[in-house]
């Protein structure tokens, strides 16, 4: 274990190297939602570019529509992405995600790839493929796939198991096309239990990773799994992480806060769940993640453009500040005794040693003695009680 050298809180500030990226449309979000109208003006892309880059952010991700109309043909589009490839070019900023969006226009109001109307899930095929040659032009690695309209309200009017099969047949077309191209792209799915559908088919990383198996270029699709998503479901969003690494499906993470099992809170990255946000960092920074640590947060609708910059700096200070709390957790050496004491290293040893056969093992069960061992403590609570005295900045 490498002694860590402590940084103090107030010299934390974000570089390119932290790696943090926002999507636009979160930076760019008017506040309108299902009570209110628009709060604030459009944001134009390339001023959230500069003023990113700016706090410190190393790129951007968008949805096709969050640059330019639904609908826009090539030359309108390529009116709206000069300034934003200017910008990107000034700022140095990258763009190492792109996604489309398949939920807002009505055309998509019973989804895009798994809508009941075939004509409109073969142009949610092409409205992706037409960002996914973008996506291989700007340089982007991923593709999330958030499929926030694929789902229903209702039983009769959804089959679920077609609908897995359009699902998974718009992956395979997908990906065939970008092999037959020779992009260096990947599809990260992004899984949501519910909202805007009642029901939204892939709803957590579980059902997700079970999908993904399915697929005929399965090694082409990974996982976006975000904190307020997981959370939604009730679920551990750090154990969900854990999940997807151990699969090697770990392909981009969208970071926010969420407080409970509620509507999509999509709060500043550390202002939910802060016990969770601890571990979640712990996961990204120790468990072999390389990506981006990405935000996919709302500004509240309280906040004017200087609230919106206030709290996508937070994201990022949150993030670095309970960085540097979990490296103080694990270079702390009464942690490290705990984690001894907890027997947290006996988990990574083989059940069945080396040459052992099942016989073994069962003749051996003859000597073990489960109530002497029923009688050891784990003392997992003195652990915690350090990890929780590390968030609380009491060590
Ligand atoms: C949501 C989702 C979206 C997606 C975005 C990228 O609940 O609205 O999190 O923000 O992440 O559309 O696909
Ligand atoms: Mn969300
Ligand atoms: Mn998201």
């Amino acid at each position: 274990m490498v002694a860590h050298v402590t940084q103090d809180y107030d010299s934390l500030a974000p570089t390119r190297e932290d790696r943090f990226s926002f999507g636009l449309w979160t930076v760019g979000w008017q506040g309108v939602d299902v009570f209110g109208t628009a709060i604030r003006e459009p944001m134009d892309p390339a001023h959230a570019v500069r003023r990113l880059a700016e706090l410190g952010a190393y790129g951007i991700t968008f949805h096709d529509n969050d640059v330019f109309p639904f609908g826009a043909d090539a030359a309108e589009r390529e009116k709206h992405l000069a300034p934003l490839r200017a910008a990107l070019e000034e700022t140095g900023l990258i763009v190492p995600m792109v996604t489309t969006n398949l939920f807002s226009h009505p055309v998509f109001r019973d989804g895009g790839f798994t809508n009941n109307d075939r004509d409109v899930r073969r142009f949610a095929i092409a409205k992706a493929a037409d960002q996914i040659d973008l996506a291989a032009e700007l340089g982007a690695k991923v593709f999330v796939a958030w499929g926030g309209r694929e789902g229903a309200e209702s039983g009769a009017s959804k089959d679920i198991r077609a609908a897995l099969d359009r699902y998974a047949e718009a992956f395979n077309v997908l990906g065939a096309y970008v092999l037959e191209q020779g992009y260096d792209l990947r599809f990260a799915i992004e899984p949501k239990p519910n909202e805007p559908r009642g029901d939204i088919l892939l709803p957590t990383v579980g059902h997700a990773l079970a999908f993904i198996g399915e697929l005929e270029h399965p090694e082409l699709v990974g996982l976006n799994p975000e904190v307020g998503h997981e959370e939604m479901a009730s679920l551990n969003f750090a154990h969900g992480l854990a999940q997807a690494l151990w699969h090697g499906k770990l392909y981009h993470v969208d970071l926010n806060g969420q407080t409970g099992p509620r509507f999509d809170q999509d709060l500043r990255f550390g202002a939910g769940n802060a016990r969770g946000a601890f571990w979640t960092v712990d996961i990204l920074e120790n468990g072999g993640y390389d990506g981006p640590r990405h935000f996919d947060y709302k500004p509240p609708r309280t906040e004017d453009e200087d609230g919106v910059w206030v709290s996508a700096a937070a994201c990022m200070r949150n993030y670095l500040v309970l960085r540097e709390k979990v490296r103080r957790f694990r270079a702390d050496p009464e942690v490290q005794a705990a984690m001894a004491d907890a027997r947290v290293a006996e988990l990574g040893r083989a059940s069945v040693g080396e040459g052992e056969s099942l016989a073994d093992v069962r003749a051996a069960a003859g000597s073990f003695d489960p109530d002497a061992a029923g009688r050891r403590g784990m003392a997992f609570e003195a652990l915690d009680q350090l990890a929780l005295e590390h968030l609380y900045g009491t060590r």
